[in-house]
C-alpha cells in the first residue's frame, strides 16, 4: 500500500497574493492529532511525487482536510499548488506526526498560541478541539503577520468558532486572539518577541508575564522567531517538552517552501 492518498480539493481560497488555503477530502482511515503535520503535495510526471510538510488547519473530527500555504513563485510546490481548483487531486501522507501536541506539555492554567505566517495553521486546529478548553483556563492566539490581510482566519476565529454549538461556549470562555501585525497601522502592532519583552502583550490581556509554574507555550515560526522565543523562554527557567518528555514549551518550525 503506498504511503500516499490520493484526495480531491474541494474549496480554494486566496488571502493574499503570497497566502492562499484550501480544503480537501479526507480518508476516513487518515488519523491524526491536533497540531499534527503530514506530507502534502502533487504528482510529476516522471518522477516521484513532490512533497512538502504541511500543519492541519482542519480538526482532527473535520470530514475534510484543510492547510494553509504561501506561494513562492519559483517554489517547487507551491508554485504549482498556488493554482490548484476544486476537483484537482493531490496526494496527502497517511500518516501524521509533530511534536505541537497537549500531551508533550505539562499541566497549566494558560495556554499560549504563539505563531507567525503560516504557523497559524497546527493552532487552528487546536483551538477546534474541546480537549484543549478541559485542559486549560485560557488559551491565547498570538498571530503575528507583515500585513493584516495576511491575519487568515480571523472571522473563524473571532466569529465562527464562538457561535459552534458544541464548543463555542468554551471559546467565549476561555479563547483570547491576539493578531498583532508589523508593516501596516492596526490595533495591535510589533514583533511577538517584542510585544512579550515589553510587556505590552500581557497587560493588552490582562495576564501576567509568563510563569514557568501556571504558562504553557507553543511555537510555531521561522527559525529565527523560534530562536529568539527560546531565547526569552530559557532564562524563565521554562524546559522543551518533546514526545518523549513533557516541558514547559513545544516547538515546531513553520513550514515554508525550502
Ligand atoms: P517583521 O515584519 O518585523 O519582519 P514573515 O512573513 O517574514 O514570515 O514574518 C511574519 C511575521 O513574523 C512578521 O510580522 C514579522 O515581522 C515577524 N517576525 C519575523 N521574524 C521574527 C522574529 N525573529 N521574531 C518575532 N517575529 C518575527
Amino acid at each position: 500500500m503506498s504511503n500516499l492518498q490520493k484526495e480531491t480539493v474541494t474549496s480554494v481560497h486566496h488571502w493574499t497574493d503570497t497566502l492562499f488555503s484550501f480544503t480537501a477530502t479526507r480518508d476516513p482511515s487518515f488519523r491524526f492529532l491536533n497540531g499534527q503535520f503530514t506530507m502534502i503535495g502533487l504528482e510529476q510526471e516522471g518522477g516521484k511525487p513532490l512533497l512538502r510538510a504541511y500543519s492541519m488547519v482542519s480538526a482532527n473530527y473535520e470530514e475534510q482536510l484543510e492547510f494553509l500555504s504561501i506561494k513562492v513563485q519559483d517554489g517547487p510546490l507551491t508554485s504549482r499548488l498556488q493554482h490548484l481548483k476544486v476537483g484537482d487531486t493531490i496526494l496527502v501522507g497517511r500518516k501524521a506526526t509533530g511534536t505541537l501536541l497537549q500531551d508533550n506539555l505539562l499541566p497549566g492554567r494558560n495556554l499560549y498560541l504563539l505563531g507567525t505566517g503560516t504557523g497559524l495553521a497546527p493552532f487552528m486546529s487546536i483551538i477546534k478541539d474541546p480537549d484543549a478548553y478541559d485542559r486549560f483556563e485560557r488559551i491565547i492566539l498570538v498571530h503575528g503577520c507583515r500585513t493584516v490581510a495576511e491575519l487568515a482566519y480571523m472571522e473563524t476565529i473571532t466569529d465562527e468558532l464562538p457561535d459552534n454549538e458544541f464548543f463555542g461556549e468554551m471559546v467565549r470562555e476561555k479563547l483570547t486572539y491576539y493578531p498583532t501585525v508589523t508593516r501596516e497601522a492596526f490595533r495591535n502592532q510589533g514583533r511577538i518577541t517584542d510585544l512579550m519583552e515589553s510587556g505590552k502583550l500581557f497587560s493588552d490581556i490582562g495576564l501576567q508575564p509568563l510563569d514557568k509554574d501556571v504558562d504553557r507555550v507553543m511555537l510555531c515560526g521561522s527559525p529565527q522567531m523560534l530562536k529568539d522565543v527560546r531565547g526569552l523562554l530559557e532564562p524563565m527557567g521554562f524546559v522543551e517538552g518533546s514526545n518523549a518528555t513533557p516541558g514547559h514549551f513545544v516547538i515546531e518550525k513553520a513550514f515554508a517552501e525550502q
